[in-house]
């Protein structure tokens, strides 16, 4: 029904404007109909639970950063079906991203190019939000970021400052170098800036009575040097995890024509043209750490079988986004029945 019916009528409307009143219907409808939806888009089976860094995700399936970025809906996703949410990129301050428009859908490759840039309200206000919640046996995450006025040099400043005021509300941090859409974010990315950023966090982190699962979220588009950089620098701080992976730059292989391609113009590309790279990348890491570092697989996972090949890749985790424009609401039941029918993988949660 989604894709034959909902989905045409919500791609006649502007993707940013749709993504909002979707957020507002949402925010509105699930905390008096949640359960009732959840007992059909959700599925409660103990094979798909997962313990991980001392906390039990209820399954492996989780949204990925950029579709609630202000935490407006926070733990409601669990009414649809994720097993884990993380919230942002979050930013000191509220920044209104990049001029509008900026966000494009690619339907013929499933694809969607974005350059949002952080807009988002800043994290007091999501502090406020998450202080709110009752999050029951909801994971939440929360991706930090920096302001885009803040100069790479004090980067650090701006992760520690989201990190401290949230280190009490949510489950696992993501930091996030890896938005091709904040001018000379992914410079950070690099072998020095990387240890140092790090390791402040890590300082900060491990007073802390309860340290809370540090991960690092990285780009499509490394090079096998700089993602054996990454490796080393995950072992020198202690990370708990790596994400793999945000949006990609390249615009390789798309069916979209190239006029219209080069009318979009610059921003992160994800979905089906991502399946590829995110997958290799993943399969990088799980070599390169000898499957002992957590793995959380993201990128062009848009179909139930993406989702298995990830998982069979080295993923602990995976997280979906463009999949979940383009597939629906269902989509998330759909990887999980997936997952129950692969008896190998169910065992292994
Ligand atoms: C994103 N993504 C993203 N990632 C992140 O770490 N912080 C963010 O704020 C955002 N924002 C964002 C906005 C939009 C509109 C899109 C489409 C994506 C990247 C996202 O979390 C994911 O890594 C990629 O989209 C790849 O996964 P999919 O979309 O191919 O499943």
């Amino acid at each position: 029904m989604y894709r034959q019916l909902i989905r045409p009528l919500l791609f006649r409307f502007d993707p940013e404007q749709i993504h909002h009143a979707t957020m507002n219907t949402l925010r509105n409808l699930l905390p008096l109909s949640g359960r009732l939806i959840e007992s059909r888009l959700g599925i409660k089976d103990s094979r798909l639970e997962k313990k991980l860094w001392g906390l039990s995700f209820r399954n492996p399936v989780g949204l990925a950063a950029g579709f609630d970025k202000d935490a407006v809906l926070g733990d409601l996703w669990k009414y649809l079906g994720f097993g884990f949410v993380e919230l942002g990129t979050v930013t000191p301050r509220p920044q209104p991203g990049n001029p509008r428009k900026r966000l494009f859908r690619l339907p013929e490759d499933k694809a969607i190019i974005n350059r949002m840039g952080f807009n988002n309200a800043g994290v007091a206000a999501m502090q406020k939000r998450l202080a709110k919640l009752d999050k029951g046996d909801m994971i939440v995450g929360a991706n930090i970021g920096k302001n885009k006025d803040t100069p790479n040099e004090n980067a650090a400043d701006d992760y520690l400052y989201c990190f401290e005021h949230l280190a009490e509300f949510v489950d696992y941090f993501v930091v996030n170098v890896s938005s091709p859409n904040t001018p000379g974010l992914r410079s950070l990315q690099e072998k020095d800036p990387l240890t140092r950023l790090l390791s402040a966090l890590q300082d900060k982190n491990q007073v802390r009575k309860t340290p809370r699962p540090l991960l690092l979220k990285i780009a499509p588009d490394l090079s096998e040097a700089e993602i054996d950089d990454v490796v080393e620098v995950a072992k020198i701080t202690a990370l708990d995890g790596l994400i793999a992976t945000n949006t990609t730059i390249s615009r390789n292989g798309l069916r979209t024509s190239p006029a219209e391609i080069e009318a979009i113009g610059n921003g992160g590309l994800s979905g089906g043209p991502l399946t590829a790279r995110s997958g290799e990348v993943l399969r990088l890491l799980s070599q390169k750490t000898e499957g002992k570092l957590p793995l959380i697989g993201v990128g062009g996972i848009m179909t139930p079988g993406d989702a298995i090949q990830r998982i069979s890749d080295g993923a602990s985790l995976i997280q979906i986004y463009s999949g979940f424009i383009y597939e629906g609401p269902g989509f998330v039941r759909s990887i999980l029945e997936s997952i129950l029918n692969v008896s190998p993988y169910a065992k292994r949660t």
